[in-house]
């Protein structure tokens, strides 16, 4: 029998409903490859299934998905619903529902693509950022009182849990020690941000007594973000709280080249919830219905979903075929220098995956 993984997919908006069947495409030549099966769900909650029916999923959406071993998601936002309507009605609630802990994003410059940073070789691009992703700075707690008044205050707590915390430290440092340099940087802020801070640096501390090989260091997160422009080799593995990783997982596919080619996971490590893999870019209103958009994120986050289910030689297959046509200069979209549409740089890429 076939291994067989069920994955849930949702194109979502604008330019997502044009890299997912890319992304599609080149996961069908893995899996033919590589002898697995990927049972699909299709779902079509995005933007204008708002517009139809007030909902971005419907009631029972995430009990559909949890039948799913991963998610498969394009991207979601579209001018006309406010941006926290879409992501408050969708992916926030897949994040925490299914526990999805961990946000990795991978940032390596490719051979052949080319970064912002001068004089850069892809040898010195090349880490990880691990986001917590359901706790810390984006919490629902707080309020505000006094409202319209002179007295008029509003609060929001940052909530840092003991097993929030260990879990996403615990993963960075595991991360850490699948890498050859076995190096993990943590962001804080201990200076300024007083109790949850120093709290992130002791358990960090304390996690980091448990895995002697794995060399630390920590820097506060804006000189952090200094370091990842001017010494972005210094970096294997970073890891932050919820605000902190939100910054710099922007920020690091961005000194790493195209945000066009920036994948991403939403990982529930221990694998009892379904995980989300989609590119960092969203549904990019500018280019969409134009197919000319970049779909590598999304094919590299489909990469990283194979991946997880446990298809590594699959996963490892689709990146190099990515290396592969970046470096041998095979077709590329606008973004990257050259004229190719969207279904040009898939199809190369199925093909090369199919070939090996
Ligand atoms: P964006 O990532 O959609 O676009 C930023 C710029 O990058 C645009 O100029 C776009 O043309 C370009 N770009 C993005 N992806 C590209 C690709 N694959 N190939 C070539 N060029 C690409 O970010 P923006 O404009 O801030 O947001 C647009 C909508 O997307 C908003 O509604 C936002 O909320 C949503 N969004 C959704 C995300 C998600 O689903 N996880 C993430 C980021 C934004
Ligand atoms: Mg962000």
């Amino acid at each position: 029998m076939a291994r067989r993984h069920r994955i849930a997919v949702i194109p979502g908006d604008g330019i997502g409903k044009e890299t997912v069947p890319e992304g599609l495409r080149v996961l069908d030549a893995a899996a033919r490859r590589f002898g697995f099966e990927l049972d699909l769900a299709h779902y079509d909650w995005s933007c204008e299934t708002y517009a139809q029916t007030g909902r971005m999923m419907p009631e029972d959406g995430l009990d559909r998905l949890r039948e799913s071993d991963s998610i498969f998601l394009g991207a979601v936002g579209w001018p006309g619903v406010p941006d926290h309507v879409s992501l408050w009605g969708l992916l926030i609630p897949i994040r925490r529902v299914f526990d999805q802990y961990v946000n990795l994003r991978p940032c390596r410059l490719l051979p052949g693509a080319r970064t912002p940073l001068a004089d850069r070789t892809p040898a010195e691009i090349d880490f990880y950022v691990v986001r917590e992703n359901t706790e810390g700075e984006y919490s629902s707690s707080g309020g505000r009182m006094f409202a319209g008044t002179e007295r008029e205050f509003v609060t929001q707590d940052a909530v840092f849990t003991r097993v929030g915390v260990d879990r996403v430290l615990k993963y960075a440092f595991d991360l850490a020690m699948t890498r050859p340099r076995k190096k993990l940087t943590s962001a804080t802020k201990s200076n300024g941000i007083t109790f949850t801070m120093p709290y992130w640096d002791e358990r960090f501390a304390e996690m980091a007594k448990r895995y002697p090989e794995v060399k630390t260091d920590q820097f506060h997160i804006d000189i952090l973000c200094a370091h990842f422009v001017q010494h972005p080799d210094w970096f294997d593995v970073v890891v932050g709280s919820n605000l902190f990783g939100d910054i710099l997982s922007d920020l690091g596919p961005a000194v790493a080249g195209s945000i066009g080619i920036a994948p991403s996971a939403n990982i529930n490590p221990e694998k009892k919830h379904p995980s989300m893999f989609e590119p960092v870019h969203g549904s990019a209103p500018d280019i969409a219905g134009k197919w000319i958009c970049n779909p590598i994120g999304q094919i590299w986050s489909g990469a990283m979903m194979l991946e997880h289910l446990g298809e590594k030689d699959a996963a490892d297959a689709i990146l190099k075929a990515i290396e592969d046509l970046l470096a041998e200069g095979g077709p590329r979209t606008r973004d990257m220098g050259g004229n190719a549409g969207t279904v040009d740089v898939g199809k190369a890429l199925a093909e090369a995956v199919a070939r090996g």
